[in-house]
């Protein structure tokens, strides 16, 4: 774990999003690399233009099986991309409901929104650690690339049990590690609100889901990284070991799934 404290760590990630937002920033990656994460144009679907960022690391909507007049729950929904993918297909029976903890997000993606002539969705402002979402009451829930940003994951896996319905499943993209990820990586801020120092080995990542309570827990896709994102401050550091790397240690995106 990091010496960076929580409070510190969201309020960074906070400020980061923010910024994203309002187009003043990159996302992913350290100060200065980026990793592209997944590109929706490949998915042939039109959707309101600005809703993509190109901020999610898979695309969850594929693996959550979403059937009309369901209710889902998109965990840091950003500017909304996964939300209104589900919208369509739950459809007008159905409702999508996003949240996310950053205001300049949910303001943007409630302009999307309206925009793109979205009435089945709807996005509130909260975070994922204590959820504006009733008990109970969700039958999918998706994520996209947010959970590695979480100090307390455990909290968030707790809270999508309290609001799964008995039966609800879930679908999450995110960042996971493997191999053993050097101190200095997981200790700097900007790798942490670029969705890497804050991700989870993947072995630990699905531990800590079965242990919520969750069943059937998968990962369903995997995609492995090179090692670009690593800033060159660190591989002249780590020597060695980052000529090595991929095979000692690095991410992975993954899509889990598992059911209540
Ligand atoms: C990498 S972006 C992904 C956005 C979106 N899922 C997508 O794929 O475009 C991470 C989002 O998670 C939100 N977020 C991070 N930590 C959060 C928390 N603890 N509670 C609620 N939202 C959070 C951020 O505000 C940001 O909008």
């Amino acid at each position: 774990m990091t010496s960076v404290k929580a409070p510190e760590i969201k309020q960074k990630v906070r400020e980061r999003y923010g910024a994203v937002a309002q187009q003043n920033a990159s996302c992913c990656g350290g100060d200065e690399t980026e990793i592209q994460l997944v590109d929706y144009s490949a998915l042939n679907v039109e959707v309101v233009a600005d809703a993509d960022l190109g901020l999610g690391c898979g695309v969850p909507t594929l693996t959550a099986d979403i059937r009309p007049g369901e209710t889902v729950l998109d965990l840091g929904s950003g500017a909304g991309i996964d939300v209104f993918l589900a919208a369509r297909a739950v459809g007008p029976r159905g409702k999508v409901i996003g949240v996310d903890m950053t205001p300049e997000m949910i303001q943007r993606a409630r302009e999307n929104a309206k925009r793109g002539g979205y009435e089945n969705v709807e996005f509130r402002q909260g975070e994922l650690e204590d959820m504006p979402v009733d008990d109970d009451s969700i039958d999918v829930i998706l994520s996209n690339c947010v959970i590695n940003l979480v100090p307390d994951k455990g909290k968030v896996f707790d809270e999508i049990y309290r609001v799964l319905k008995p039966g609800g499943r879930f679908s999450i993209s995110d960042i996971v590690t493997f191999g053993d990820v050097p101190a200095v990586i997981r200790e700097d801020i900007a790798l942490w609100t670029g969705c890497i120092a804050g991700a989870l080995d993947q072995n630990d990542y699905r531990e800590l889901i079965r242990s919520a309570g969750f069943e059937n827990v998968r990962y369903e896709k995997e995609q492995r990284y090179d090692s670009s994102w690593i800033p060159d401050k660190y591989r002249q550091a780590l020597g060695h070991h980052v000529d090595e790397m991929n095979g000692a240690f690095g991410i992975t995106s993954v899509t889990v799934v598992g059911e209540k």
